[in-house]
């Protein structure tokens, strides 16, 4: 006759599950009759939960629901799901027993009996609560972020613009002064002319902002330098005061270049707008167009390029100063006289197209600003 002392095998086995499922601590496992009633209740169950074993089982799932969920049905719903499917997954706000709240990640699992019965409902359920929060400051403080870039790019769009406006006002206004004081029909003719030329670049300057806020690029189109200089001339002859001397020389054949136009001619008015201003009482400005062939001594540049090179027998810039003026917001002129954003605006167009743009001065005798763009091949 042989004897054991050893317990029965299935036993030992269950002991050790039970063993297992009580050790959990970071997850409520627990069991539930068909009808939703606790049946088991583990060591996590009662950290997340609140409850002792002795005071939940027996009680319905649904306690443990907020008053709302229970009113939709919620419970019932999840139940019925778990019954009907094998499974059922549920995340919401769970109810401890001293009425805090907790957002709960749940999962209901249909057990069933060798015969393949449902005899009970497995239940998993993980708080999350943390997790779920810093995932919404996570949210919150990426949207603050979007919100922020928008509205810094907003700002600097807004200004540069406001900027570029300005200087299209000071066009037509000093036109404008000039018409009513001339007895010459012709020359009231061509101010006004420079008036409506003025007042369309400020609609387009409206269709740009637009086009960003519609997130579509500038239009880059073929610009015949010298064209542009000539209207962008007849912009800025009447806004110079008399003392300054205005010469221009170019170059009579010029490669076409590729831009959009509008931006292109706010740049040159910059430049020169900064050499009047550089300009007390009597001086010069000079605009020079030509075709330059580059091999890297301007900012690594290869190849052929326009050159717009705006000099003037200004105040000269300061070698300390120097460094600074390209910087958005740098500016040297008195409260309401400059914003800074100039040559910012030339220093972004110069690079987004493929191009650049150099200062050198000397103090007491002038400054020359160069703009390089890319030369296209002419058509033939
Ligand atoms: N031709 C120039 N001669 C002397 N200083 C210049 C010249 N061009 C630019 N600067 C210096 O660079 C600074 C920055 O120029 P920028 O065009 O960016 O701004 P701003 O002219 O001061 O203001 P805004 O363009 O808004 O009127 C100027 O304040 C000035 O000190
Ligand atoms: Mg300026």
């Amino acid at each position: 006759m042989v004897s054991t002392d050893h317990p029965d095998q299935s036993e030992m086995t269950a002991n050790r599950y039970e063993q297992l499922v009580q050790s959990v601590v970071d997850y409520a496992i627990y069991m539930l009759d068909p009808s939703g009633h606790v049946v088991s209740w583990n060591a996590g169950a009662e950290r997340i939960k609140g409850y002792k074993a002795a005071e939940i089982i027996g009680q319905h799932f649904s306690v443990f629901f907020t008053p709302e969920d229970c009113a939709q049905d919620r419970p019932e719903q999840i139940l019925r799901k778990a019954l009907d499917n094998g499974v059922a997954q549920d995340e919401g706000w769970r109810v401890r027993q001293d009425g805090t709240q907790f957002w709960a990640l749940a999962a209901l699992d249909v057990v069933r009996d060798e015969q393949g019965q449902i005899i009970g409902l497995a239940k998993v359920t993980r708080d999350i609560t943390d997790r779920r929060e810093s995932a919404l400051q996570l949210d919150a403080v990426r949207a603050q972020l979007f919100q922020a870039q928008k509205l810094e790019a907003l700002g600097q769009l807004t200004g540069g613009l406001a900027h570029d406006f300005n200087n299209l006002l000071t066009i037509i206004l000093s036109s404008a002064r000039m018409a009513s004081s001339s007895q010459d029909p012709q020359r009231v003719q061509r101010l006004l002319e420079h008036i409506i030329d003025a007042g369309q670049r400020g609609t387009q300057l409206t269709q740009q902002l637009l086009s960003f806020a519609r997130h579509r690029q500038l239009s880059s189109v073929s610009i015949a330098p010298l064209a542009l200089i000539d209207s962008t001339r007849g912009l800025i002859e009447h806004a110079l005061p008399g003392s300054i001397e205005f010469e221009q020389q170019l170059a009579t054949e010029l490669p076409l270049i590729e831009a959009d136009p509008g931006q292109l001619q706010m740049v040159l008015l910059n430049l020169l707008f900064n050499a009047r201003d550089a300009i007390e009482g009597e001086g010069r400005i000079r605009l020079e167009v030509d075709c330059v062939q580059l091999a890297g001594e301007v900012e690594g540049l290869h190849g052929p390029f326009v050159r717009f090179n705006v000099q003037d027998s200004g105040v000269g810039i300061e070698a300390h100063v120097l460094p600074r003026i390209f910087e958005p917001f740098f500016t040297t002129k008195s409260f309401g006289k400059g914003t800074g954003l100039g040559l910012s605006q030339v220093y972004g167009f110069a690079k987004q197209s493929n191009g650049a743009i150099c200062a050198s001065s000397k103090v007491g005798e002038g400054t020359s600003m160069c703009l390089y763009l890319p030369a296209v091949l002419s058509p033939p």
